[in-house]
């Protein structure tokens, strides 16, 4: 049994906890503002807003309810577009009216969630963000003007403001008063939170979901009758900190997570920036860590990024411990270095040292909501122009996630110069097996990873490279 407000509602069900959220709303809730779209994550038809209660105030975030457990939502607030429906149009609704944003209405529901969403979790607002917040919804017949335009209209209604409140959201329309009780009705709620759902102990024989953005992607009804370990609330595998000179990350630390730390900002200014390229801010919202390099596919982005900073994967089955380095953990294709009982606890990497450099390149057919034809990072270190450390992974030229071991012995000791990034460039290209598939032949990803090799070198050390000798 879980509890959890939809709307304005408390539910207490005995729904299997692993149909989707978006069936649960649908079908057994008969609230069909929120539409199946593509059930796979790139529509944003199904948006809705969970409300979980931190330091006993609620933080929302947009989500994809196609690939969302109903087991995920114990204990929160679910907010469907019927949950921020008025007597009158809402600001936004009528924004989106009057900019011409909508025509057949089918993305109008996910569109409407997902900007509203935006105004509720963040306090100073700027049209940029507005406008951004609706990354991982798509509009079929519209088109994205009026749309921008109505985003961008809600906005100037806070003009002036600094921070914006729950309170201030209300007063102007944007959100119904039932919004202000929730914190209250919140509290209470958690207090009948089911803790062998997750949390007590470790998953035994259980299917352990995190984000569930691969697992219900992959084979959502297989999950429904399932007996799942959802790990995405357990406290003790999330967050960002230091110790002992290393960084070190949680196992169900999602990808948002790792976009807004401010210790990983500190260390990799790009990241941020980086990461725009990873899904949709919905997907980010749910996609862990832990997943990304458990699901194994050669082209996941962190675990990508993870191989370059030279990563070390710290696993526990709950009776003992043990650490492995991310290099080594791949066997083949989707096999790991991994007992059926363990779990990825956190993942740690040393701080960057003094004169150090980090890049991370993708290519995808899309820019933006796509994932990578070949993806590559580099991590080098310089001392007095020598290179004494340098670590590259290359993503969708080989079964697993690639550490290129050796381009990185061949790169160790010498000076940056044009020769040196060619020869490296050649020898990556040696170490690599791709296929030809939907994303590109084989030749053209053996000369994608040749150029993000030189991509690297012509970003982070401009001044030492004459960019027409290289390509
Ligand atoms: C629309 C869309 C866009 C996407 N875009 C990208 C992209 O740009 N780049 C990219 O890299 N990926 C992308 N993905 C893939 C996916 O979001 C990522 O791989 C994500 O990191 C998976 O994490 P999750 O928490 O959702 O995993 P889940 O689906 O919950 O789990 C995946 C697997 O990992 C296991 N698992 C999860 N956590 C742990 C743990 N801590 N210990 C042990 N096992 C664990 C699960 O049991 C399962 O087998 C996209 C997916 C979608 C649907
Ligand atoms: S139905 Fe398309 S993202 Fe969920
Ligand atoms: S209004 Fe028809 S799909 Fe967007």
């Amino acid at each position: 049994m879980i509890n959890f407000i939809l709307n304005n509602k408390t539910i207490s069900t005995d729904s299997p906890l692993g149909i989707t959220l978006l069936d649960f709303i649908r079908k057994e809730e008969h609230l069909t503002g929120t539409k199946e779209g593509c059930r796979e994550g790139d529509c944003g038809a199904c948006t809705i807003l969970i409300g979980d209660l931190i330091d006993n105030k609620v933080k929302y975030k947009s989500a994809n309810s196609c690939l969302m457990p109903l087991g995920d939502v114990d204990g929160k607030h679910v907010v469907t577009i019927e949950g921020i429906n008025q007597d009158e149009l809402t600001p936004v609704q009528e924004a989106l009216v009057d900019e011409g944003g909508t025509q057949c209405g089918f993305c109008t529901p996910g569109f409407v969630v997902s900007l509203t969403g935006y105004f509720l979790t963040h306090e100073a607002i700027n049209p940029i963000e507005a406008i951004d917040s609706m990354n991982g919804n798509i509009c079929r017949c519209t088109g994205y003007a009026g749309i921008k335009r109505a985003a961008i209209k809600s906005t100037s209604l806070f003009n002036g403001l600094k921070r914006i409140s729950t309170e201030d959201l209300v007063n102007k329309k944007f959100l119904p008063d039932y919004f202000l009780e929730i914190p209250k009705r919140l509290i209470e709620l958690q207090k009948l939170r089911d803790k062998s759902k997750s949390g007590n102990g470790l998953p035994d024989k259980r299917v352990l979901v995190s984000g569930g953005t691969d697992l219900y992607v992959q084979k959502w009804e297989s999950l429904i009758d399932e007996d799942l370990f959802f790990i995405s609330d357990v406290n003790e595998l999330k967050g960002i900190s230091i110790e002992d000179n290393r960084i070190k990350i949680g196992g169900a630390t999602t990808v948002s997570e790792i976009e807004n730390s401010p210790i990983l900002q500190q260390y990799f200014p790009n990241l941020k920036n980086d990461l725009r390229l990873f899904g949709s801010i919905p997907i980010r919202n749910r996609a862990t860590i832990g997943g990304n390099i458990v699901n194994a596919s050669p082209i996941g982005d962190l675990t990508n990024i993870l191989l370059a900073l030279n990563s070390t994967l710290h696993l526990t089955n709950g009776k003992s411990k043990r650490e492995i380095f991310l290099k080594d953990f791949y066997k083949g294709y989707k096999t790991l270095d991994k007992l059926e009982d363990e779990i990825i606890a956190a993942v740690s990497f040393r701080i960057p040292r003094e004169n150090s450099f980090f890049n991370f390149e993708k290519v995808s057919k899309r820019t933006y909501l796509d994932i990578a034809s070949v993806n590559s990072s580099m991590y080098l270190e310089l001392s007095d122009g020598i290179i004494v450390e340098v670590h590259i992974s290359a993503g969708g030229v080989a079964p697993i996630p690639l550490y290129l071991a050796r381009t990185r012995e061949f790169l160790l000791n010498k000076n940056i110069s044009d020769e040196v990034i060619s020869d490296a460039a050649e020898i990556a290209t040696s170490e690599i097996s791709p296929i030809s598939d939907a994303r590109g032949s084989a030749e053209y990803k053996t000369l994608l990873l040749r150029q993000l090799i030189l991509a690297h070198f012509i970003k982070l050390f401009p001044e030492l490279i004459d960019i027409g000798e290289l390509v």
